[in-house]
């Protein structure tokens, strides 16, 4: 079981990501999954290659559908998810059923005791009665953390992982987006050394802050931030990539990094948090079929959705270009998170060789 805290949840969050490390897993695998920061690249390239054995099982045998329903047969998901959500909601249900497992979800605290005055602690230490494993959306950064850890003191420690922690982290979409940046690149030589240019609300974007953080795992990286004034990279994402060796610059408009970059994220204004982009701006965070002609063959274009403007419908980019990957994240979202659930619950088997993470094993 992962450790249970010895300090207070303040001092949690000031110790070293190694420290943390011991209170989110189990023998050294992932029990709770509450940051991109926790994994390290061994543990990612296992669950995308879990995520694909899975999805190439289901694929090629007749039973496979009926065999993969058995893995978590009799255990339960609950889904706290008290802010919107469509896809990740959603993905979510779809892998844990398509696993096997049941799921309840709570969507809007009016329906729950909160109303009479229950702590959210009790909330969840009510979740965690009934359910194997909780994922938890909430507008506060930290608040699945802190439902973690004080599970982890319990008899009834059980897996939460966040599905989107405040304008923070949103782990699993990052691993996500890493699952598809590999296999678009699985024929020109992977992940390792590209450039890869993140567009738009930089600064309250939950998405990209946590891609930040799995892409500085990555050999040789450069990121390139393209955000109006206002809405940049934080400073703490920052530091971490320079700690971590990882080139990064920043940028206002789109056209100059278009022909440089290999991948391109965009992502809206999160402007539920209050200020929204000028109109004047708007274009220069903007994906178009003509700047999309300009773009490298091989370049990522990527956005976790929903979408505004800044990634136009219409079918240069949504049929036409095989470049263009967000139907396909989220697709692949439902296949990590199954990969996902099945680790947190013990049920993918470890495979090592000299005590290093190779893969899972599932049947
Ligand atoms: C994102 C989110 O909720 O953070 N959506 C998602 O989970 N795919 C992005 C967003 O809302 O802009």
């Amino acid at each position: 079981m992962p450790a249970p805290l010895d300090c207070s949840f303040e001092d949690y969050l000031n110790k070293p990501r190694e420290e943390q490390r011991r209170h989110l897993e189990r023998d050294n695998l992932p029990f709770h999954v509450l940051t991109a920061d926790q994994f390290d690249r061994d543990q990612i390239e296992a669950i995308a290659d879990l995520a694909t054995s899975l999805r190439s099982f289901v694929k090629k045998h007749p039973q496979g559908r009926e065999e993969i329903h058995r893995l978590l047969i009799g255990r339960r998901v609950m889904m706290y998810f008290v802010q919107p959500s469509s896809r990740t909601f959603l993905s979510f249900e779809a892998a844990a059923q398509m696993v096997g497992a049941g799921t309840s979800d709570v969507r809007d605290t009016a329906t729950s005791s909160e109303v009479k005055g229950e702590t959210l602690e009790d909330s969840i230490r009510t979740f965690s009665s009934y359910f194997d494993a909780i994922v938890i959306r909430y507008p506060k950064a930290n608040f699945a953390d802190r439902c973690a850890l004080m599970l982890n003191s319990t008899n009834r420690a059980v897996p939460v992982l966040s599905g989107g922690s405040g304008p923070d982290e949103h782990p699993t979409q990052g691993l996500l987006d890493i699952y598809t940046l590999q296999g678009h690149w699985d024929r020109y030589g992977g992940i390792d050394g590209r450039n890869i240019c993140m567009l738009g609300d930089l600064k309250r974007g939950r998405t990209v802050r946590s891609l930040c953080r799995l892409l500085s795992l990555y050999e040789d990286m450069s990121l390139s931030f393209v955000s109006p004034e206002g809405f940049e990279m934080g400073s703490d994402i920052k530091k971490l990539l320079d700690e971590r060796n990882v080139k990064w610059s920043e940028y206002r408009h789109i056209d100059e990094v278009i022909e440089s970059a290999d991948a391109f994220y965009l992502t809206r204004v999160q402007d539920e948090w209050g200020a929204s982009f000028d109109d004047s701006v708007k274009d220069s965070v903007r994906m178009t079929p003509e700047r999309l002609s300009k773009a490298k063959a091989s370049a990522a274009i990527m956005h976790p959705l929903p979408r505004r403007d800044e990634l136009p419908a219409c079918p240069e980019i949504d049929i036409k270009d095989h470049r263009c990957l967000h139907w396909r994240q989220e697709r692949n979202g439902m296949w990590i998170r199954a990969a996902l659930l099945l680790v947190v619950m013990g049920v993918a088997i470890p495979r090592r060789e000299r005590g290093r993470l190779v893969g899972f094993d599932w049947r």
